[in-house]
């Protein structure tokens, strides 16, 4: 098969550290099959499907399960991500062990949405991540501090009676677990960075030696806490949409590498959790379609990052956070591609229910993006050209 590339410039398939899959327990927000079709249109080629299922990803049969329904859909390799504890609540470890040993191969653990707040827990949860040579990408939510929490905690979240989420709930947890890490000599990831408290904390952990390593998500690049002036239900996620200097630490963290990656946090939900009262709406935010355009508008742009950069955060780094050696790296001669043809001059209209999840929850909805992923491509085959998945 020949490709025309004329104009389109070729990066190593994305790989996605932190994507919310729903399956099993949620379809009717997404499945294996609709969240993988949007990762390959949204150029992505390998994915981490986060242990918030339900049941919980905390045993084998679970990740299996996930891991091969993955493979049957063909369009992206899932990695399923296997819950810390049981229950991803509580303080009793899941088998990490014979996570890691299953046809799964896990070797990325998670306490998504329910950080482990007990230090000994995450002491013993690191210690045995470190023998398995895993990494645990944490949440970074310290949860006595966000008791009942909707938004960031400021002025605008006073003003319409928002409990808020300070920021220190972020760093606190972060700086803990970091000494934690750098005591044990185990890896942690800290997921979704979101305020410029915890770049500080990163930048002290990273100089002394620390194995930590952190992602952002498009949200957090873009969106401030502005959007709460709305009152959209659209715009509640966790962590919270910070700051205006929040958002422009974050972006010059990415660019210089203090931040490693980027991920979506794609958090489907159905639209009676949406479109309700803000303060009984879910958190969370479509995001495997838009991460492109939204890294080329807020980094590509303003030049803090060039296309070799893009492929830095977008491939490289998380493909070495998580162990997979088959991506994130350029193509060795005679190998079967995998890779992300993207038009860089391109723009195109974000619209929900155009995308291909099933839930419809961007919060990029009607912004004209640039970027336009034309072909995805994994192991030699085209998953995803122009617009349309390739089954
Ligand atoms: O906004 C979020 N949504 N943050 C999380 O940590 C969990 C996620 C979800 O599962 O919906
Ligand atoms: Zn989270
Ligand atoms: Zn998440």
């Amino acid at each position: 098969e020949v490709l025309d590339a004329d104009g389109l410039v070729a990066l190593p398939g994305f790989v996605d550290l932190h994507t919310h899959l729903r399956e099993p327990g949620r379809e009717d927000t997404e499945t294996i099959a609709t969240g993988s079709a949007a990762a390959a249109l949204g150029g992505y080629t390998a994915v981490f499907a986060m242990a918030n299922t339900d049941p919980v990803a905390d045993n084998a049969v679970i990740v299996e399960h996930i891991w091969r329904r993955g493979r049957e859909v063909g369009l992206v390799d899932v990695h399923p991500v296997g819950a810390v504890t049981v229950g991803l609540k509580g303080e009793k470890l899941a088998e990490l062990g014979t996570m890691a040993r299953s046809q799964a191969d896990v070797r990325v653990f998670s306490d998504d949405g329910h950080c482990v707040a007990d230090p000994l827990v995450m002491r013993r949860a690191l210690e045995y991540t470190k023998a398995l040579d895993g990494v645990i990408a944490q949440h970074a939510e310290e949860p006595r501090l966000t008791v009942d929490a909707q938004a960031h905690e400021g002025e605008r979240a006073a003003r319409l009676g928002l409990a808020g989420w300070p920021a220190a709930a972020e760093e606190s947890i972060v700086a803990r677990d970091c000494l934690l890490a750098k005591q044990t000599g185990a890896r942690l990831h800290v997921c979704h960075v979101s305020t410029a408290g915890t770049v500080d904390v990163l930048r002290w952990a990273k100089e002394r030696g620390t194995k930590v390593s952190a992602e952002v998500t498009p949200h957090h690049l873009l969106l401030t806490d502005e959007r709460l002036a709305t009152y959209d239900p659209v715009n509640k996620v966790n962590p919270p949409l910070r700051t205006e200097s929040d958002v422009q630490v974050l972006r010059e963290a990415l660019a210089e590498g203090v931040v490693d990656c980027v991920a979506t946090d794609h958090a489907p939900h159905a639209p009676q959790d949406k479109d309700c009262e803000w303060s009984a709406a879910r958190p969370g935010m479509l995001g495997l379609q838009t991460a492109l355009s939204i890294v080329v508008e807020t980094l590509v742009r303003p030049g803090l990052l060039d296309w070799r950069g893009v492929a830095r955060v977008m491939s490289e780094k998380p493909a070495e956070i998580a162990g997979l050696p088959d991506q994130g790296r350029p193509l060795a001669v005679g190998e079967p591609a995998t890779l992300t043809l993207v038009d860089p001059d391109a723009r195109w209209t974000v619209r929900g229910t155009e995308l291909a999840s099933i839930a419809g929850n961007t919060p990029f909805e009607g912004m004209e993006l640039p970027a336009v992923v034309r072909t995805t491509m994994l192991r030699g085959r085209v998953t995803a050209a122009d617009g349309k998945v390739q089954r």
